[in-house]
């Protein structure tokens, strides 16, 4: 298919870029590189400097282009800075989805997948999560994330667009063989953090509390390969392609980690020391996230492949430790 990756140049985005060619897909990438990397993007895939708000030059690409899909990764993720300086969220996160439906619309773009959040939940009622489960954000980073969900739903319903809104746990890891990873500017992720904890690029991890109601007291997450979610991308442009139902899947490997798990995971790969601070709660956590992904199965047969932390650690560390 042609497909229209925005958020190309990013962490996730730069991932799915490399899958979807090797699948045969045609890819055309825009990103505005305010976060991203033009070097994560292959020279020789088309490539749009362009901020997905644009809607005149995305509209004129996507006709041009004749784009049949769009995969919509260009976001802004950090937590809380939508606490902090919410019209960043609600401009860039929900203006822009609003804006770019616009152009698909125009374009008769027929595909959408959107990279939702784990954060549409709010503070879980019941584990594992799944889909049914209430959605209460509890910042404008979810809220953001589950009103894009909900213009996709009544948008599928009036002008027949197929979506997938596809919730991602904690994502993390690399495709060290592609020379991909993660590296965002500040890092706020407890992975990399750790890693370059152990490679001395920071003095210390802080973990951020100590008193949850979790058997070691620190926050448990559901942590999921970013090559994984490539593939569950990939499933479900095939299925959207075949006529499969619209709706929101949660992407998860169904396994809790707490921070000390992590920590003593990237201790073990990386036999290096990381020193390590105990310190207050970070706002706004939850003490457990972790994921029922049986849509997803059910529905485009999609299942973690490598489902461990010590993998997702040691693919993360491979690829900041190469000295890239
Ligand atoms: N943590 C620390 N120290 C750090 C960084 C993180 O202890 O320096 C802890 C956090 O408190 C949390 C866990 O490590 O318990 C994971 O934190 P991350 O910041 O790596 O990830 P989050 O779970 O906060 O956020 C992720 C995604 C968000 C998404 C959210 C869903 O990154 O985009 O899950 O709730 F919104």
């Amino acid at each position: 298919m042609r497909v229209l990756v925005t958020g190309g140049a990013g962490y996730i985005g730069s991932h799915m870029v490399a899958r979807l060619r090797a699948a045969r897909h045609e890819v055309l990438v825009v990103d505005d590189l305010s976060s991203g990397h033009r070097e994560a993007v292959p020279s020789d895939v088309g490539f749009v400097q362009v901020d997905v708000a644009d809607r005149i030059r995305v509209a004129g690409l996507l006709a041009s282009e004749r784009v049949e899909a769009i995969l919509h990764f260009a976001s802004r993720i950090q937590v809380g800075e939508s606490v902090r300086d919410p019209r960043l969220h609600y401009r860039g996160n929900l203006g822009a989805a609003i804006s770019l439906l616009e152009s698909a619309l125009d374009a008769r773009v027929g595909i959408f997948i959107l990279s939702s959040t784990a954060a549409v939940y709010g503070d879980p009622i019941r584990l594992p999560i799944d889909e049914d489960h209430p959605t209460q954000p509890v910042n404008p980073y979810g809220d953001t994330k589950l009103a894009i969900e909900r213009m996709l739903a009544s948008y599928a319903r009036a002008y027949g667009i197929r979506y997938a809104a596809l919730r991602y746990f904690n994502a993390a890891g690399a495709d060290v063989a592609r020379g991909l990873g993660e590296r965002h500017h500040p890092e706020t992720h407890l992975i990399p953090i750790v890693i370059e904890a152990a490679l001395g690029q920071r003095d210390r991890v802080e973990v951020f509390g100590t008193d949850y109601d979790t058997p070691d007291g620190t926050c448990i997450r559901d942590y999921i390969h970013v090559v994984d979610l490539c593939e569950a991308h990939l499933a479900a442009l095939e299925y959207l392609k075949a006529g499969g139902d619209s709706g929101a899947f949660n992407l998860g490997t169904g396994r809790g980690h707490s921070v000390e798990d992590v920590i003593a995971v990237a201790r073990r790969v990386t036999q290096r020391t990381i020193p390590v601070a105990y310190g207050p709660r970070r706002q706004g956590d939850p003490p457990r996230l972790v994921a029922s992904a049986s849509w997803a199965e059910r529905a485009f047969g999609w299942r973690a492949q490598r489902p461990t932390l010590d993998e997702i650690v040691t693919d993360a560390w491979r690829f900041h430790s190469q000295g890239r």
